[in-house]
């Protein structure tokens, strides 16, 4: 298995946001946070030969990530067009020889359901927007119904919401680990140029 380090690198190449949406909390995942995720599932058996997809994708990172470790095929989905767009051009960026399907939806109402098991990734919006409050909650609905296991990033302190979702609905955390999370100012009310945030990683087998 490739390193996880190399698959950094090759993520190195994805562009970010073009006009990032404060709204929809724009902000991409690290290539190496990314590669982190990835080269975790791809140790579990979770990314070769699975249907992976990627909720909420954004620039397309963690769907790149794992179009690049054997999958069956891929689907990012998201809700911005304009994203999408961007996700396309980091396709061909990445030359990933995977399938990928990129999907204009909302996440919290997902038209796709794949019959065979599927392995869900998504660095979720936390919910840090007024209008987004609780987003990563609906994010984490849309993975009880898809996936049989699936990988999410979440803002730090929220293990204790996350481990009584999952038990509420049948399922169980397996692995947690805290990372970081650089982001870049892009929005109105950001004050520093580069923010650290505080993230919780979470690897969760569905019932
Ligand atoms: C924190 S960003 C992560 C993006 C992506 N994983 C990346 O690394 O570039 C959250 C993403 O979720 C998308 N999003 C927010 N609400 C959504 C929804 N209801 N349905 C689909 N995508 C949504 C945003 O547009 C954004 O691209």
């Amino acid at each position: 298995m490739p390193t996880k380090r190399s698959l950094a690198a090759k993520l190195g190449v994805v562009a970010g946001f073009d006009s990032p949406r404060a709204a929809l909390e724009q902000y991409h995942t690290p290539p190496e946070l990314a590669a982190h995720v990835v080269h975790l599932a791809d140790l579990h058996g979770d990314v070769d030969g699975r249907t992976v997809v990627d909720l909420g994708t954004g620039t397309g990172m963690l769907a790149l990530g794992a179009a690049l470790r054997g999958p069956a095929r891929v689907i990012g989905l998201e809700l911005d067009r304009a994203a999408l767009e961007t996700a396309r051009t980091n396709e061909r960026r990445v030359a990933a020889s995977a399938p990928i399907h990129w999907v204009h939806a909302d996440a919290t109402r997902s038209p796709v359901a794949p019959a065979e098991p599927v392995t869900l990734v998504m660095n979720p919006p936390f919910g840090a927007q007024n209008s987004n409050r609780h987003a990563d909650r609906r994010f984490l609905e849309t993975a009880s119904d898809l996936a049989a296991v699936s990988y999410s990033v979440h803002n730090a302190g929220s293990e204790s919401f996350v481990d009584a979702f999952v038990a509420d609905h049948g399922g169980g955390v397996t692995h947690a680990f805290a990372a970081t999370l650089d982001v870049d100012a892009q929005f109105a009310h950001h004050t520093e140029e580069t923010r650290a945030l505080d993230v919780e990683v979470f690897r969760i087998e569905w019932a």
